[in-house]
């Protein structure tokens, strides 16, 4: 046997292996990366066509960690009592800024619901999709609408793998890129 069918043997073998082993590790969660239209209740209802849209507070006011960051993050209270220290709000609203304002006051926070959440073992860097250009709304969808936040694209391994396949982008393919 040449020593070039030994090689291709042990590399068919090892994907193999990581494929399944992959599997495994991800069995339980397999559906996490397909939630697309996924909206929870929120326990306060923070309207983002009002704030970001009406009001075009930036994204990245609220959302300061993006250009920096692996993680986008949400606010903590203080972000928000910035405003609503003085901000009126209609009178159908106010139990909700008294809640903010209460657990701000307590410095307690909100137990806000996540949206988008990948499996454990998928790599995802705002930072680097920022600096490369894409917008928010390429991957969140016109969020200065959403009176609700909602997961807008699937984020399934095919919508990533597309978007970094297009030759404007140069951006890796490699499953290490992706994948711990
Ligand atoms: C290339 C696609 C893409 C772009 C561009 C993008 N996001 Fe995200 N965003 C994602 C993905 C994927 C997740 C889920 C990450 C996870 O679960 O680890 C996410 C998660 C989030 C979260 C939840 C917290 C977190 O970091 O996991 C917030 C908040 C967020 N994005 C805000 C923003 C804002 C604001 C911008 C623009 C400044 C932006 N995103 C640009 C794809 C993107
Ligand atoms: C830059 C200023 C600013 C920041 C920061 C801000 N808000 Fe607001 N918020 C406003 C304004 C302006 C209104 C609308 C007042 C009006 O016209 O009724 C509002 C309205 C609201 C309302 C009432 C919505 C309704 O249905 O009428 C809620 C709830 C709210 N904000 C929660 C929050 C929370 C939670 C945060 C922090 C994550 C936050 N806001 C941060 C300016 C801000
Ligand atoms: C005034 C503050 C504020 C502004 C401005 C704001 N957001 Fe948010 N954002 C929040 C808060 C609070 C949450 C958590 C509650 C929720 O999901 O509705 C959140 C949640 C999100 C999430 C979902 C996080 C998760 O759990 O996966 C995304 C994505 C997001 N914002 C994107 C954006 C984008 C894009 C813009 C600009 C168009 C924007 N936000 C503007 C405060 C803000
Ligand atoms: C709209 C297009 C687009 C989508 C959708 C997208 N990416 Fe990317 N991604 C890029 C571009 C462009 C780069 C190259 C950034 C650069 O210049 O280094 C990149 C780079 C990366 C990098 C390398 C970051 C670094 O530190 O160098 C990772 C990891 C990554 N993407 C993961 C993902 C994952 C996971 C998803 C899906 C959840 C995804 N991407 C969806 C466009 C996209
Ligand atoms: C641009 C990012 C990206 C690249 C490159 C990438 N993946 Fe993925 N992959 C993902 C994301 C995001 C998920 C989670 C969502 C899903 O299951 O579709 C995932 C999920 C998976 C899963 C679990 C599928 C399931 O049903 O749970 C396996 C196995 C996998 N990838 C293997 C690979 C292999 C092998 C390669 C290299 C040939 C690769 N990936 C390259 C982003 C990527």
């Amino acid at each position: 046997m040449g020593k070039k069918v030994v090689g291709l043997a042990l590399l068919i073998l090892v994907g193999v292996g990581l494929v399944s082993f992959i599997y495994v590790l991800t069995n339980n969660k397999i559906v996490v990366g397909y939630n697309q239209g996924y909206a929870p209740e929120q326990p306060i209802p923070f309207p983002h066509d009002l704030h970001a849209g009406q009001y075009k507070i930036d994204c990245k006011y609220c959302h300061s960690q993006v250009e920096v960051s692996k993680h986008a993050a949400v606010p903590s209270l203080n972000v928000c009592m910035n405003c609503h220290m003085g901000v009126q709000v209609r009178a159908e609203a106010q139990k909700y800024i008294d809640q903010v304002t209460e657990a701000y006051n307590k410095g307690e926070s909100i137990a806000w619901q996540k949206v988008h959440l990948l499996p454990d073992h998928v790599k995802f860097n705002h930072a680097a999709h920022v600096k490369a250009g894409k917008s928010c709304q390429t991957c969140h969808g016109p969020v200065e609408t959403m009176q609700v936040m909602k997961q807008n694209a699937s984020m399934a391994m095919g919508w990533c793998v597309n978007c970094h396949r297009q030759p404007e982008n140069n951006a890796p393919l490699n499953c290490s890129t992706c994948h711990y």
